[in-house]
Parts: structure tokens; sequence; C-alpha cells
């Protein structure tokens, strides 16, 4: 038996129950892992509420780090006692031990400490396909990003900085854009109290940016759109704040010929070559020293329901660690 946080209803914090868990032993290309640190995502919280559906009962959680105790039949690239993290499904990662499908496992190179890619897996690799994939972003660009001291953002702006791309960043309040600057966003604009459309427009020359990333959905759209310069791409990867209206294209025609995506890392990383390739891109870059895990909050796992209402609440800058 093992313990992990499990959801039998949809709903507040409330929901999430520590409770005591078979773990059992790897099938056929699975390997159990032994978790040393959990990361936080806000895609937690729609799987809490059910704004993202999940089979009840059921784990949750879906970024973490740890060691291989065991591997089952048919798996050779992996053996017990392996550092390794993952991102992605099957949702569970809030458990002190558990059994994954081998090959989402990535081998932690030396120099990348767990707690490191506990925090990065899934945050970093969704900058590694925002900046380099859905758009392969070039020096001398701009952009805007909403939620610039969040999770994901604050891995951004440290990106655009190693890639010279100029970051105009969204936050809620002056010490988050505080941090963000600390860590590469060249401008900040506090949101909650500036009008961003007119901050980007004033920043850029009346030009607007070329991309905006938009984590954060309902209370930034239409703005998001207006930020754009003509044939600009807006990239709504999440809403934080709840999912915006049905896009009209007309819209998209109205501000000149933009282009829209709704991407997500489960597909960008699907094929194990791809996921391998963006994870050595990121440690590359963090043992380089270009890029560094921001834990800004730990939790012990138990009280997994205090860290969903800090991350909620907007009371988090950068990433935030579930410990076992
Ligand atoms: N599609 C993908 O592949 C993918 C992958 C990873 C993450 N995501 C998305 O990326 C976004 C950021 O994820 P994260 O885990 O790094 O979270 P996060 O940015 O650390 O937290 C969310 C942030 O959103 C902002 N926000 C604005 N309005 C909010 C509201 N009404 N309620 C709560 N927060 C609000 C807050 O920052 P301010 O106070 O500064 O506004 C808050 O800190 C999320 O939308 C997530 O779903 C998508």
């Amino acid at each position: 038996m093992t313990k992990a946080i499990r959801i039998h209803a949809t709903g507040g914090p409330e929901v999430l129950a520590w409770e005591s868990v078979p773990v059992g032993d790897p099938g056929p290309g699975e390997a159990r892992v032994r978790h040393t640190a959990i990361g936080l995502n806000f895609i937690d919280t729609y799987h809490r509420t059910g704004a993202y559906k999940l089979q009840l009962p059921s784990g949750i959680g879906l970024e973490a780090a740890g060691v291989v105790e065991a591997v089952g039949a048919g798996v050779a690239d992996l053996k017990q006692g392996d550092r390794v993290a993952y991102c992605g499904g099957p949702v569970g990662a809030y458990s002190e031990a558990r059994v994954m499908p081998a090959d989402r496992l990535v081998p932690l190179p030396e120099g990348i400490a767990e707690r490191d890619a506990a925090a990065m897996m899934l945050k970093g690799l969704t900058v590694q396909y925002l900046f380099r994939q859905t758009k392969r972003l070039a020096a001398g660009d701009t952009i805007l990003f909403h939620a610039a001291a969040g999770g994901v953002g604050l891995v951004a702006c440290q990106w655009a900085k190693a890639l010279g791309v100029t970051m105009i960043g969204t936050v809620g309040s002056d010490d988050k854009a505080a941090v963000a600057r600390s860590l590469g966003c060249a401008h900040t604009i506090v949101y909650t109290r500036e009008d961003f459309v007119e901050r980007v427009r004033a920043l850029t020359g009346g030009k607007g940016v070329a991309v905006v990333y938009d984590g954060v959905g309902k209370d930034t759209f239409p703005g998001s759109l207006d930020c754009l310069a003509p044939r600009g791409l807006w990239v709504l990867f999440g809403a934080s704040s709840g999912a915006p209206p049905a896009l009209d294209m007309g819209m998209l025609a109205a501000r000149g010929s933009l282009y829209a995506t709704r991407p997500t890392l489960f597909t960008y990383a699907a094929a194990r070559a791809d996921l391998l390739a963006m994870a050595r891109e990121m440690f590359d870059l963090m043992l380089a020293g270009k890029l560094k895990a921001e834990v800004n909050q730990t939790f012990p796992l138990a009280e997994a329901a205090a860290a969903h209402r800090a991350l909620e609440g907007r009371g988090t800058t950068g990433a935030t660690l579930l410990l076992p």
C-alpha cells in the first residue's frame, strides 16, 4: 500500500482525499516510480472541478520526479535506481509511488535535481513547444505573455531572454511584476489596474505584437486579439480565469488576418522521440544556467488542498511542489 490524493467527486479543494491505495507491480512496458517531488499545475484544478472530465474515482496530477523501483517485462532502457521525471497522463502523480507507462518516463541527466525536474517537466516543456514549435520565435521578436509570474510564466520569462525575444508580461500585482522582470521579462503590465491593450500598443509604437500567449482565457478576451499586429498569432493555451466565448472567425479578419491556435503539450509530446528531444533542449538550458526552476512554494503532499487554494487564489509565483 501507498498513500495518494484521490477524488471521488468533483468540486472545491475539499474533495482532495488522502487515502491508502495499492500500488502493485509494474506490468509489461511499465515501471514503478517512488516520487520525491510532484509538480502542481493549473490543469489539476480543471480535473478537480470537472472542467476537464475524469472517470471517478480517480487519482490526480500529471507531473513528478522520482526513482525507478522496479520495471516490467520488455522495459529495456530503464532499470531500478534510475532517476526519472514525467509530464502527462495517466493522471495520478499526487502519490508517494505509482506505476507508469515506461515510455513516458524521461531519464534525468546528471546535474538535474529531481525537485527541479518535478517543477520543470510540464511547465518547461510547455514553453519549449510554445516558443520553439507552435511558432519558432527569433531574436528581435516581441510577444505578449499573460500571467508572466506564474509557473509557466516564469519559465517563459527566462526562455524569452535566452532567445533574445522581447517579452511583455501581464501580472496581477506589483510584486509579481518585479519577479517577472528579475527573470528576463522586458516589460510588465499590472492588468488588474492597467488597460493591457493600451499599454501593449504604447510599448510597440502602435504596431502590436507578433504572438500573444494566453493561459488566462475569459478575462483577457478579446483584448488579446487587439494586441496583435496584422497576421499575428493568438495562442490560447489555458483558461485560468475561465473559458473565453466561442471564437467568431470574423474577429480574426477584422483585426488583420490573424491566426489562432489552441494547442496542448500532450499533442506535442505524444511521440517518445519528441518528448525526449524537447526535454533535452530544456535540460541543456538548465545545465547552461540559462533556465532555473523557480520553486517558490512547497506543501506536504497530504496538504494538496492548501496548494490548490493558493494557486486558484492567485497567491503563488513560479512553480509549486508537493512533497511526499
Ligand atoms: N495547453 C498546454 O499545453 C498547457 C500546459 C501547461 C499549462 N497550461 C495552462 O497555462 C496556464 C498557466 O498554468 P500554471 O500551472 O503555470 O498556472 P499559474 O500561471 O502558476 O497560475 C495561474 C495564474 O493565472 C492568473 N490568473 C488570472 N486570472 C485568474 C483567475 N481568475 N483565477 C486564477 N488565476 C488567474 C494568476 O496570475 P496573475 O495574478 O498574475 O494574473 C495565476 O497565478 C493555465 O491556464 C494552464 O492551464 C497549458
